[in-house]
């Protein structure tokens, strides 16, 4: 008999994770495989989309298997498919959408295209059943910066961008800089907080008054400046310092760009997405302002905020309650525009 449930089964392939979910409901995940090409790309510095989709290509039917066997279901017990449909690496995300389709095909079920980053807005409505929009979004991830001011469970205004990188783009790059390896998020948060954020003044880029863009790629140069001019100067270099340095430089812009958003809109709710909301300083950081501001915060566990098809399963739940499937000529996107600038 089929399980009464509303079963979602979800695809995630659009950098280097070959994720499938399996979610009913909406909000209660089954099953959330992922697997990971991190310790392949530890050689390479950084993703090599080619080998990203082959990868992908490699790995997607054992861990769809594995995402229904953990679940304890079927096919047959599934009545909806989503996917990532962009933005990401093109070869990547199309691993993915050409599997979803092909379930949807041959099982005749619905099929969503999900936007990656209202994935990463849906994590936090697993983490939080009794979350609901409307509420400000702070989304920090390796391809993006946005805050957003998120209407509905499927559209959003987004009220700024990065101009060039995204903050976990910075933070792995300094890394790289730094001489810590791929992927540099999590090391430059362990190593930073062995540091002291007051040793080096880097810049704080604000951009113009009351803008809510963000611009990163300065940081980047001025650390490397730094390290340069130490080095001829035959100064020790401190790695954890600079850490620390360079991490306060961008939660200080990111935290008062997010916290003037979040009281402007009047929500009283303030949500965190994407790979660096795992970043333990900058949950610390939003934590105590919104404390001092009386907004709710709203994190999803580290495991949630990185990239996963439980994510997708619960956006695409959510589309799909508004009529906004997708037919069998969906494709994938590079860049894919989630919201019009406001
Ligand atoms: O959301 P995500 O998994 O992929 C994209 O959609 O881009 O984010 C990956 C990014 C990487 O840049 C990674 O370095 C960063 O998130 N990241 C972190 C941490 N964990 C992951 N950045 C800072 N601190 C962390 N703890
Ligand atoms: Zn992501």
């Amino acid at each position: 008999m089929k399980d009464n449930r509303f079963i979602t089964l979800a695809f995630e392939s659009s950098c280097d994770e070959t994720a499938v979910a399996v979610v009913a409901d909406g909000r209660q995940v089954l099953a959330n495989v992922i697997s990971s090409q991190i310790e392949i790309f530890k050689n390479y510095g950084g993703v090599v989309p080619e080998i990203a989709a082959r990868h992908h290509l490699e790995n997607i039917n054992y861990v769809l298997d594995q995402a229904l066997a953990e679940a304890g279901l079927t096919l047959d017990d599934v009545d909806l498919i989503g996917v990532t449909e962009g933005p990401g690496l093109v070869g990547a995300l199309l691993i993915g959408v050409a599997t979803a389709k092909a379930v949807a095909f041959a099982r005749d079920l619905p099929l969503v295209g999900v936007h990656h980053i209202m994935g990463h807005i849906a994590a936090n409505y697993i983490q939080f059943p009794a979350l609901e929009p409307p509420f400000t979004a702070l989304i920090v991830s390796g391809g993006h910066t946005n805050i957003a001011d998120v209407d509905s469970y499927t559209t959003c205004r987004v009220l700024g961008s990065t101009r060039d990188d995204a903050v976990g783009e910075a933070y792995d790059k300094v890394a790289r800089v730094l001489g810590l390896g791929y992927p540099g998020g999590p090391k430059i948060d362990a190593l930073a907080s062995e540091g002291d954020p007051q040793a080096v003044h880097f810049k704080r880029v604000y951009l113009e008054k009351d803008s809510y863009d963000f611009s990163f790629s300065g940081l980047k140069t001025a650390v490397l400046n730094h390290l340069n001019s130490a080095r001829q100067k035959r100064e020790e270099i401190n790695r954890a310092d600079i850490a620390a340095s360079f991490q306060q430089a961008v939660l200080e812009v990111i935290c008062d760009k997010a916290i003037k958003a979040a009281v402007e809109l009047g929500y009283g709710k303030l949500v965190l997405a994407g790979g660096v909301a795992a970043n333990s300083a900058l949950r610390r950081e939003l934590g105590a302002r919104c404390a001092e501001k009386g907004l709710e915060l709203f994190i999803p566990s580290p495991a949630l905020c990185t990239d996963n098809g439980a994510m997708i399963a619960c956006a695409a739940y959510y589309k799909y309650k508004e009529g906004k499937t997708a037919d069998l000529y969906m494709d994938a996107h590079a860049s894919l525009p989630f919201a019009e600038k406001k």
